[in-house]
């Protein structure tokens, strides 16, 4: 085929080559300079853990200096898409929406086109005498089956549900005789075999899925055994020029439409439970066809909804499908982009949960659907007691492990905070003396922090363990707390007046809960209105010197950032993480103070007298645990987690 003169071009004008490669690549921020068209990866071509692969958008050229492969965006996406030079060609057009030339030139890619029209023509067929057979009297079994299983009419029909009779030779002879036979074998249905005996029919005495693509095209099929002896319970259709599994959605083309409107999207084990879902009232439901979900098929849920619920099956080897899908969706996570987690009851699949509580109890289980990062943490802290420093420091090394594999830098940096925040929570001590000195309670053992995982011998239960923690905080610890973080936060703003400009939004729109602390803040806001000098005004309105007076909160005292050694861009950086988390505290714990009203009367009895006398003896000391550091963006997972230690340790060592 021939392109008309300035179409390659035109092409290479019209899309840019980093564009390109970056969605296969992650690119090495620190290596790559995008303002200047450069940029560097870890090679796609070969494996390594450095970025000697380079990209010049400038020259439209890549060049790794590993494994020496180079080429322009043609024969990258030849490479990586495994097409041919012109497909390579047909896609970056279509992405730059150029109009292809007419393809009867190529006497290859038409013949090719031919061939896969061809091969759905018999796919179609196959459809046609599947419907047929499951309407004649043979299908009589299997409708039978499909009524057991609650499938309606209509559901039927929508799906195009077949039957593949009992018989080695009955789609062979039809297909024979309509001279398709070698057609037939090329898409699967008919085994051809190797030492030339007859072809026979693959799907025998099967109910029958026709497995579409979203153009609308059979491309294959999976078929649900009817005999519960059958050495398979579904058999799909093996990989053909027309089938790539990995590639495929069952129900991908409805599925778009449907979730057009509702901007969702159900991702389920199985083709019954698509089936199911659909006939409940949820079409926005795809499946992958019996093995894991791959990087593609994410690819494609991506490109339907931002954030698909995956549901898969309440048992051992759902939640490990859905666990290694977390790591299959880290590198790819994009602002936005995301999955859910919605854990069906012990034991059921949707098929299962919507036969015995209707679209409800689905529903129900959608809403509880919990989002990756809360997957992530519950697969990492729920694998072993976290009972000794050397099992938290593997928690921390597998956190650690989880954040580098995050391509997005942005995602990345929200994900260390967020793992943070929890772990915090998870290792804080049981008990101390704070520095309000109001709760009482139980002793604490001295010379040992006692660890709140500790105290029970079993693997951790991460969640109950957040919901009661934060339900056990009392009013006063509550109070406590945030006036710790009030003081330093005011502190660090009267050792370092010169970022008051530049904090002074902020400042103003935090809510203080310490009335006295409240009234310091508004001194130190008009002072920077007035232009006077904020610890003289804020001595003024206190009625005694500030900065000694924040200094009796011990954790605001030995703060780094109340050193007079802290730099100015540090300390700005740390004054917004502060009161942005202060904000996000206060908000979590007012929900939380409600969740516990509603717990009060539960009637769980021990879980109630747990709580009772947790409330009465959970002290938090914690004040702001927040970067000790702040030079610049770091923008690697190592960094970031390296501050998250440091601020533990720091924080532990507030005591001192
Ligand atoms: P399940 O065993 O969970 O089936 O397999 P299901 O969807 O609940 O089916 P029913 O309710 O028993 O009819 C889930 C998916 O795994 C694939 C199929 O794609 C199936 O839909 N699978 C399962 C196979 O490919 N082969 C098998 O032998 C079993
Ligand atoms: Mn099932």
């Amino acid at each position: 085929m021939s392109l008309p003169p300035g179409f390659l071009d035109e092409l290479r004008n019209r899309v840019t080559l980093s564009d390109v490669i970056g969605r296969k690549v992650i690119w090495d921020q620190r290596k790559s300079n995008p303002a200047k068209g450069d940029f560097w990866a870890p090679c796609p071509f070969h494996q390594e853990k450095t970025a000697s692969f380079h990209c010049d958008d400038r020259k439209g050229f890549y060049y790794c200096f590993g494994c020496h492969a180079k080429g322009d965006m043609i024969s990258f996406v030849k490479e990586t898409d495994n097409v041919s030079f012109i497909e390579s060609v047909e896609i970056l057009a279509r992405e730059a929406g150029m109009e292809m030339p007419e393809r009867t030139h190529d006497p290859r890619a038409a013949e090719k086109r031919d061939r896969q029209t061809r091969l759905a023509d018999v796919m179609e067929m196959a459809v046609q005498a599947f419907g047929l057979a499951f309407r004649s009297g043979a299908g009589q079994g299997v409708r039978d089956y499909a009524a057991g299983r609650g499938l309606t009419p209509d559901t039927l029909k929508r799906f195009e549900i077949g039957f593949a009779p009992d018989n080695r030779t009955q789609l062979t002879a039809m297909m024979r005789e309509k001279g398709v036979l070698e057609e037939a074998v090329a898409t699967g249905l008919i085994i051809q075999p190797d030492d030339g005996g007859q072809p026979y029919d693959r799907f025998r005495g099967r109910l029958m899925f026709p497995i579409r693509d979203p153009r609308g095209r059979c491309i294959a099929f999976g078929g649900r055994a009817m005999n519960p002896d059958a050495r398979a319970k579904y058999l799909n259709s093996p990989e053909t020029e027309l089938f790539h599994k990995s590639r495929v959605l069952y129900n991908h083309g409805p599925a778009r439409e449907a979730a057009g409107k509702t901007q969702a999207l159900i991702v389920a084990e199985g083709y019954m439970d698509v089936i199911a879902l659909a006939q409940a009232g949820f079409g926005h439901a795809v499946a992958p066809l019996g093995t894991a979900i791959t990087e593609e098929q994410l690819g494609l849920m991506w490109r339907i909804a931002d954030e698909p619920v995956i549901a898969l099956d309440g048992d051992r080897a759902g939640l490990q499908a859905a666990e290694r899908l977390v790591d299959i969706a880290l590198p790819m996570l994009a602002p936005g982009k995301s999955l859910r987690f919605c854990i069906m009851p012990e034991g059921q699949d949707p098929d299962d949960l919507i036969k015995a509580g209707g679209p409800q109890a689905m529903q129900d289980a959608l809403d509880g659907a919990v989002p990756l990062i809360e997957m992530l943490w519950r697969r990492e802290t729920g694998r072993e007691a976290l009972d000794t420093p050397e099992r938290r420091a593997a928690l921390d090394q597998r956190l650690k492990q989880a954040l580098g594999r995050i391509g997005d830098a942005g995602v990345r940096n929200h994900y260390a905070a967020d793992l943070r925040e929890r772990r915090g929570d998870l290792f804080r001590p049981v008990e101390r003396k704070t520095y309000a000195g109001g709760a009482g309670g139980a002793p604490s053992m001295p010379g040992r922090a006692p660890y709140r995982n500790a105290r029970r011998g079993g693997p951790t239960r991460p969640v109950r363990e957040t919901l009661s923690s934060d339900l056990a905080r009392s009013g006063a610890a509550r109070e406590a707390d945030a006036r710790i973080r009030e003081s330093a936060i005011l502190l660090i703003v009267l050792r370092h007046p010169s970022v008051l400009p530049e904090i002074e939004a902020e400042l103003e729109g935090m809510t203080f809960l310490t009335p006295a602390l409240s009234s310091l803040r508004d001194a130190v806001l008009d002072a920077a209105v007035e232009g006077s000098d904020p610890v003289d005004r804020a001595a003024t309105a206190l009625g005694e010197a500030p900065i000694a007076y924040l200094e009796r909160v011990p954790q605001a005292r030995v703060h780094p950032m109340a050193r007079p050694d802290a730099t100015p861009d540090a300390v700005l950086t740390v004054l917004q993480e502060a009161i942005h988390r202060h904000a996000a505290l206060l908000g979590f714990e007012a929900e939380f103070g409600e969740a516990r009203r509603d717990l009060a009367d539960a009637e769980d009895e021990s879980w109630s007298a747990r709580l009772r006398h947790a409330t009465g003896s959970r002290v938090a000391a914690d004040g702001i645990a927040l970067h000790t550091s702040a030079e610049g963006e770091d923008d690697t997972g190592e960094s970031v987690f390296q501050k998250l230690l440091n601020d533990e340790v720091w924080r532990r060592s507030g005591k001192k």
